[in-house]
């Protein structure tokens, strides 16, 4: 027997079921209650408790306290930085760069545990293709391929071995499906098949799984018709037997209460033993397992055998994290780590990587600091608070640098006029006479336009995808001047943004960019930084064509008009965006057209920057099988690759495809690669590719 198994082992026989089952307990509020359960050992981790001192006292509870003095877990969600905030995760899956999402993640570990968390409650690593739910925000979009390459950087990333243990745990979350919410209504029902589960859904985690994460979160969703958090066959059949997951899972916020409101559990008890048998082993807040699960063992003693597995896992998390060494931290470490200037330099870096440049008429972009007037104006002109987006931690407003304050730094030449207009959302308190006033003032017009934070992240869904308030109105008005104008978007979710593209003459997209937001939106205006992002989400025209998503499948009259009023063509497509330069695609080429299924897929292309400035393109593969035994989509993301190149540079790229990517899940749910004719697509974004054809054989 190993050394930890040892351990763990000879410490579950030491204790009593109330001490077994408290390992599974969670609460998220500590009061004197919570605190006489921690000295008893009937409570094995918290959340929502913040600050070193606090959580040292909060751990000297439990381990000088209770009798067998197990440490806690503390969990926290740190989706996108803890104090140093970064691009929001839709945002950063935007820059398509593993290694600074890995950094992001690193980062954030880092503050995190200095701090006393040890557990984050991240990647959120759900597939999402409806923008109408909130939480796409969290995410790394629409693509099964891309979002596993991201779930495992952002794994490594927070599981950074340092000192021998990882700095914390991560959570991949919310397993499984949640993303496909009905009507991109929060916490609605999914219903899905397990092929497709299996093609679109699973494969982020279980990327995730494979990286080494310690941890996994089940969702509010039910799936086949069962709660996730209390569902056997995707928790024990699907997580643990197939995808060999050996980590501990967490119900989501009283997930196992909320059975009840599925009308699947009829009362708490029943909640708990359902929760016990599908393998949840941490009650999330709710309190069921603290009151019910003893009863539950009480009637079902052969259960506690489950019991026993579920504290082993846990004990285990425990035990990877060095927590039986120390469950301590450092409380001076934070005052080294918070906001350290490198990291920000991080957030500036990956910020930069994270916008999107839409349109770019006549280059009007980048803009040049001389001897002009340029009027900013807008919800967003100057403000700090919003930048942050949703799920923002410990990030404080007044570490955000706006647009306005980074405009005014750093230019030397442009005056810079300031005018707010309207409110994100309000459609009354409007100063368009100022706003015009500025704008005839001024040479360039650029609006600072977008959702305010609170309308994405968790239920913060919409119906409407436009922008809030009087902004599309504001716009209007703006452009009857007829002078240069930029928008500058900022949102948590792909946005059908009507005609805006008529009345504008470039279009920046920002998302949610962090703390350094305004320095990031500079540097790509005045032309410092080569736009690179590529969106990783479908913009759709309009409300009406959701779920619009480029890998859909291929279906009959496929040639036929699709609806009376409007195509299902997006506005702009997934892997989409502009660069100040342009990039040729040439010579593709096959090393072998034709390859067996165990052999991978050689080939090369050129790839030239054709315009003035130095830049970095997102080169991606897709490819598409002709024939199957299944429905398959048009086309598939398999890989990628970003490419610096000086002005006039090509660059000859080789790819290797691993022949898996070729797979599919069959009529019976099984992977196979199945022999026949293939397109392999190369380009700059899903719709302009160059293509060429290849064979398949046994
Ligand atoms: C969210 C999770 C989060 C948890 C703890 C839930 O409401 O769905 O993503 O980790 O709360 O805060």
């Amino acid at each position: 027997m190993n050394k930890k198994r040892q351990f763990i082992e000879n410490l579950i026989n030491q204790m009593t079921i109330e001490e077994k089952i408290g390992q599974m307990v969670q609460y998220g509020k500590v009061n004197d209650e919570i605190k006489k359960k921690i000295r008893k050992g009937q409570v094995g981790s918290l959340l929502n408790v913040q600050g070193a001192k606090n959580i040292n006292e909060l751990q000297k509870l439990a381990v000088n306290e209770s009798r067998l003095g197990i440490p806690l877990l503390i969990g926290d969600d740190v989706i996108h930085g803890y104090r140093t905030i970064f691009p929001i995760p839709l945002a950063e899956s935007c820059s398509w760069d593993m290694e600074l999402i890995q950094k992001s993640a690193y980062i954030a570990a880092k503050e995190a545990k200095s701090c006393g968390v040890n557990w984050i409650f991240a990647p959120m690593v759900d597939i999402a293709r409806d923008p109408r739910w909130g939480r796409i925000a969290e995410g790394a979009g629409e693509d099964h391929f891309l979002g596993a390459e991201i779930a495992k950087a952002r794994v490594k990333g927070f599981q950074t071995a340092e000192k021998d243990f990882p700095l914390v745990a991560s959570c991949p979350k919310h397993y499984v499906g949640y993303g496909a919410v009905i009507g991109g209504r929060d916490y609605n029902n999914v219903d899905m098949s397990e092929n497709y589960l299996k093609t679109y859904y699973l494969p982020p985690f279980k990327a995730a799984y494979d990286a080494g994460a310690l941890t996994t979160m089940s969702s509010f969703n039910d799936l086949f018709s069962v709660p996730l958090t209390i569902n056997k066959k995707v928790l024990r059949d699907i997580l643990r037997n197939e995808l060999n997951f050996k980590g501990l899972v967490v119900s989501d916020w009283e997930s196992v209460e909320e059975s009840i409101y599925h009308r699947v559990s009829q009362d708490r008890k029943e909640a708990a033993l359902k929760g016990l048998l599908a393998s949840c082993d941490i009650d999330m807040h709710s309190g069921v397992y603290d009151e019910n699960l003893k009863q539950v063992i009480e009637k079902h003693p052969e259960l506690e055998q489950l019991i026993d597995e579920a504290v082993y896992r846990i004990l285990s998390v425990k035990y990877e994290l060095g927590l039986f060494d120390n469950p301590y931290i450092d409380e001076e470490l934070h005052k080294d780590i918070i906001l350290h200037p490198h990291y920000r330099q991080h957030a500036l870096e990956i910020a930069k990587k994270s916008i999107v440049l839409l349109e770019n008429k006549h280059n009007i972009l980048p803009l040049h600091d001389k001897n002009q007037v340029i009027a900013l104006i807008g919800p967003y002109a100057n403000d700090q608070e919003n930048h942050l987006g949703c799920w923002s931690c410990k990030g404080d407003k007044d570490d955000v640098v706006s647009i306005y304050t980074a405009l005014t730094t750093n230019l030397k030449h442009t005056k810079v006029l300031m005018e707010t207009a309207c409110d994100f959302t309000d459609h009354y308190n409007i100063n368009i006479d100022k706003a015009l006033e500025v704008a005839k003032q001024s040479d360039i017009v650029i609006l600072a336009l977008g959702e305010p934070r609170y309308y994405s992240g968790e239920n913060n869904n919409r119906i409407n995808l436009n922008l809030p308030g009087y902004q599309e109105r504001l716009i209007d008005e703006i452009s009857k001047l007829h002078k240069p104008t930029i928008a500058l978007i900022a949102s948590g979710r792909p946005l059908s943004l009507g005609n805006i593209k008529e009345k504008v003459d470039a279009i920046v997209w920002t998302w949610h960019l962090g703390l350094e937001a305004g320095n990031a939106i500079y540097a790509v205006l005045f032309g410092l930084t080569n736009p690179s992002g590529k969106l990783t989400v479908t913009f759709p025209k309009a409300v009406g064509q959701i779920p619009l998503y480029y890998n859909h499948k291929s279906t009959g009259r496929s040639h036929f008009p699709r609806y009376i009023d409007g195509d299902d063509i997006p506005l702009y497509p997934f892997g989409y965006g502009l660069s100040y330069s342009q990039y040729s695609y040439s010579n593709l080429t096959l090393v072998k057209d034709h390859i067996t299924k165990h052999e991978t897929l050689k080939f090369t292309i050129d790839v030239t920057n054709k315009g003035p400035y130095s830049g970095e393109e997102i080169v991606q593969v897709y490819f598409q099988d002709h024939f199957a035994s299944v429905t398959l989509p048009v086309k598939q993301l398999c890989a990628f690759r970003k490419v610096f190149l000086e002005p006039q540079e090509t660059k000859t790229l080789h790819f290797s495809v691993n022949p898996k990517q070729f797979g599919l899940y069959n009529e019976n749910n099984e992977f196979v690669i199945e022999p026949g004719t293939f397109t392999l697509y190369v380009g700059t974004n899903s719709v302009d590719v160059l293509s060429t054809d290849f064979v398949i054989s046994e």
